[in-house]
């Protein structure tokens, strides 16, 4: 992919200044920008990257993504077929449990499958049905090593279900199993792969030289600014040396990390000791990690409390309490139709989504370039009413 020149972000804010709200919009250079950063890696460490769909499923642009990446890893068998019929190339699904209804089709749209336990792969592995010969399978294993500081992204915290311990693995079970997966990291820096990739050797190094393939997982904060990429590309590049196998990335973050945003407006500006803006989005229903992980998203052109003039708790248009994004201060006051504009809001947020409330979704849309924004997706009443009966 070309080295194409980014265009400075005031101009991106200038033009989601006109666009309807609330839309989200993912920026195409800045994500040719991140696969540009993954692009590099997989040159320079003949590892293969897959787009974590959980985190990012905007398939308007996966024409864009599949030019650099080398397929999707899929967590469920509606992600499978998504990666299989938008996206091409390979597909790599894993789930804490696969439903026996279901797993047919899971096979059918997917080229490898990892299994979370020896029981699923024992179960399962008499339903492989005849043809399906060139499917490779998986154990997920949990090196039990945490560098995960919140509980609820933690996969190696005490009692997780997520993937065999080394007490639980059984070397003599592996027939038809091709590769191990482990997925241990969230928005993390190499040095915790590092650590991970030992406690992981320590615990399976072993059998890795029956296997031809090894996934890492995601959690790799490759793009951010401060990534160490020549650290993961040595601890790739030196795996891949070590034990012969093909090393697989899947980060979902990453790749989506810094290009979208969430334009809203200003509906309502009430006061309870303090100015409360009410916006056309919701922290519930369009950025739920907002509350979950929890976390502030930034805004374009506002600070924290009081380092400007005009202070705000921004809240969304559900009636739980809680649906507040957080408190923020801003040059100028905000005024009803006034334009608020969270950063970094391309991922874990339109797949996360819900109509809450029956809250209208956000629209989708892609900035091309300069003064060009295409809303490729809008949705209605129906897009509720089909979820319920
Ligand atoms: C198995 C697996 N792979 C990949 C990912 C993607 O992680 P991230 O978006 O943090 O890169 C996740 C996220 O939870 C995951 O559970």
């Amino acid at each position: 992919m070309p080295n194409a020149k980014l265009t400075p972000i005031s101009q991106i804010l200038a033009d989601l200044s006109e666009v309807e709200t609330p839309c989200y919009v993912v920026d195409r250079g800045l994500l040719e920008k991140n696969l540009r950063v993954l692009e590099s890696v997989r040159e320079r460490t003949g590892c293969r990257i897959l787009l974590a769909l959980k985190g990012f499923a905007m398939f308007s642009l996966f024409p864009v993504i599949a030019k650099s990446l080398d397929g999707t890893a899929a967590s469920s068998l509606h992600e499978a077929r998504l990666g299989f019929e938008e996206f091409g190339k390979e597909v790599h699904t894993f789930c804490p449990g696969f439903v026996e209804s279901e797993f047919e089709q899971v096979l059918s749209f997917s080229d490898h499958v990892v299994f979370n336990s020896f029981s699923q792969w024992e179960f399962f592995r008499d339903r492989v049905p005849a043809g399906a010969g060139g499917k490779k399978f998986g154990i997920r294993v949990n090196p039990e090593h945490s560098e995960v500081k919140t509980a609820i992204y933690d996969p190696c915290a005490p009692f997780s279900r997520l993937g065999v311990t080394r007490a639980n693995f059984r070397p003599e079970k592996l027939a038809g199993i091709s590769g191990l997966h482990f997925h241990t990291l969230c928005e993390l820096n190499a040095d915790s792969l590092a650590r991970t990739l030992r406690a992981f050797e320590a615990g399976f190094g072993p059998v890795l030289g029956t296997m031809q393939w090894v996934n890492f997982g995601g959690g790799h904060h490759i793009t951010r600014p401060d990534y160490d990429v020549d650290l993961l590309c040595g601890l790739a590049a030196a795996f891949r040396d070590r034990y012969g196998v093909q090393v697989y990335l899947e980060p979902g973050e990453a790749v989506a990390l810094n290009t979208g945003f969430l334009a809203a407006s200003v509906v309502d500006i009430v006061d309870n000791g303090m100015k409360i803006a009410i916006l056309d989005t919701s922290a519930a229903a369009h950025m739920p990690d907002v509350i979950e992980m929890p976390y502030r998203p930034e805004i374009a052109g506002a600070g924290k409390p009081g380092e400007f003039e005009y202070t705000y708790r921004l809240g969304g248009l559900t009636c739980l309490a809680g649906d507040v994004i957080g408190d923020y201060s801003f040059p100028e006051p905000l005024r009803i139709g006034s334009r608020v504009v969270f950063q970094d809001m391309a991922h874990y947020t339109m797949v996360k989504n819900n109509t809450f409330n029956g809250v209208k979704l956000p629209s989708i849309a892609v900035r091309e370039g300069e003064g060009n924004i295409r809303v490729v997706r809008r949705f209605g009443y129906e897009d509720y009413r089909n979820r319920l009966s």
